[in-house]
């Protein structure tokens, strides 16, 4: 069992900077998740520890030991790809076996272990066909039981879900969880979704550009997004924006149409800042209609219904209010008349603001 640390690691592809420079510490026992949008170099982080990339500049360790020079068979890791990379010709048993008979493990053991990791993915009678004889879910189990048998230190996940079904993308995301939870081994698993990222990390770094923007808890994320890319990556609908300034004095926001008093536990944070440019972010579920306004202060908005989107639970509301478009998430019992104007509240607990021209949070 071990951590994994990235000490100032930095990567380059020729003059081609890919990664600038990192730093994150992954716990013992962790599920760390690595999320961004396509090309932010999620994946060549994870091969990097991984050692299918070399480091250009700093430290990766894995345990108290620096790896950088390490080839990947001695890293006590095991990586499980998007693509399966199980070997077409072997039975699924012979692809789980592999890993052990490199390592001249003694067959009866690796009977063992083969057995026994089949046992807990359930795929015990699968074991003599090949791989292109199972569904898409089933191979990528037979990939999980190829890592967990060699029992490493640290599992290596790269966007292990993408080729599936969306049904079974959310019941594997759970078994995924589960199994590191039952076997408590580190892991680093890498994905564009930021679904699969809350769902399933105990921490998560969100990247952009090469650049890491915040390592925290789901929830902390969630709840305090350290920039504009953050609030506006995590959650779905996305976080609104809304262009706005100070008025009365720093003791209210005007943003457009509407104008909404600086909550209470943000009077501190925007003290002296009255001519600065600013971004109000407000979460789709913290605009609410008026009956369900029942928490915390809130201000009226009038906003225009411009569509509608029932999801049976919930009806997402994409609306208008002056130049600016927003969502909302509304009680299906609740939902306005098209093109009608509607008032919402503004859940003033939830509000989060930032600074125009840094992007960064105010509060
Ligand atoms: N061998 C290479 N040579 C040059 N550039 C590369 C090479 N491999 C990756 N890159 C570049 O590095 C950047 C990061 O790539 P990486 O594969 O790590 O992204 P990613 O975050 O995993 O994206 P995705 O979500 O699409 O898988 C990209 O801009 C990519 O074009
Ligand atoms: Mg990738």
């Amino acid at each position: 069992m071990a951590g994994v640390t990235f000490k100032g690691v930095a990567k380059k592809y020729g003059d081609v900077t890919v990664i600038p420079g990192f730093d994150l510490e992954i716990k013992d026992k962790e599920f760390m998740v690595l999320v961004g949008p396509s090309g932010c170099g999620k994946s060549t982080a994870l091969r990097m520890i991984a050692g299918l990339e070399d480091v250009t500049a700093g430290q990766i360790s894995i345990g108290d030991k620096v790896v950088n020079d390490l080839p990947p068979k001695d890293r006590d890791i095991a990586m499980v790809f998007q693509s399966y990379a199980l070997y077409p010709h072997m039975t699924n048993r012979e692809n789980m076996e592999f890993g052990l008979k490199i390592r001249k493990m003694p067959q009866p053991e690796i009977d063992r272990l083969v057995n026994e990791a089949a046992a807990i993915l359930g795929i015990s009678n699968l074991l003599d066909r090949k791989p292109k004889q199972l569904s898409g879910g089933q191979r990528q189990r037979v990939a999980l039981g190829r890592a967990i048998v060699r029992k490493p230190a640290v599992f290596l996940f790269d966007e292990p879900l993408s080729n599936l079904d969306a049904k079974l993308r959310v019941s594997m995301r759970a078994e995924i969880s589960k199994l590191q939870q039952r076997l408590q081994t580190t892991a680093v698993y890498v994905t564009h979704d930021q679904v699969e990222a809350m769902t399933m990390g105990h921490r998560i770094a969100v990247m952009k550009d090469g650049k890491l923007q915040q390592v925290g808890t789901p929830l902390e994320l969630y709840e305090k997004p350290v920039n504009v890319f953050v609030a506006q990556f995590i959650g779905t609908p996305p976080m609104n924006f809304f262009p706005a300034t100070l008025a009365d004095g720093g003791t209210r926001i005007k943003a457009g149409t509407f104008s909404l008093p600086v909550p209470p536990f943000l009077r501190e944070r925007v003290k002296g800042k009255e001519s600065l440019k600013l971004q109000v972010g407000i979460r789709p579920e913290n605009l609410v209609p008026l009956s369900r306004a029942a928490r915390g202060e809130t201000a009226p908005l009038t906003v225009e219904a411009d569509i509608l989107e029932p999801l049976g639970h919930e009806v997402i509301l994409h609306g208008r209010a002056g130049e600016d478009v927003f969502v909302a998430k509304l009680d299906p019992h609740q939902v306005p008349a098209l093109g009608a104007p509607v008032e919402l509240l503004v859940e003033l607990d939830g509000l989060h603001l930032f600074d125009a021209a840094t992007e960064m949070r105010l509060g």
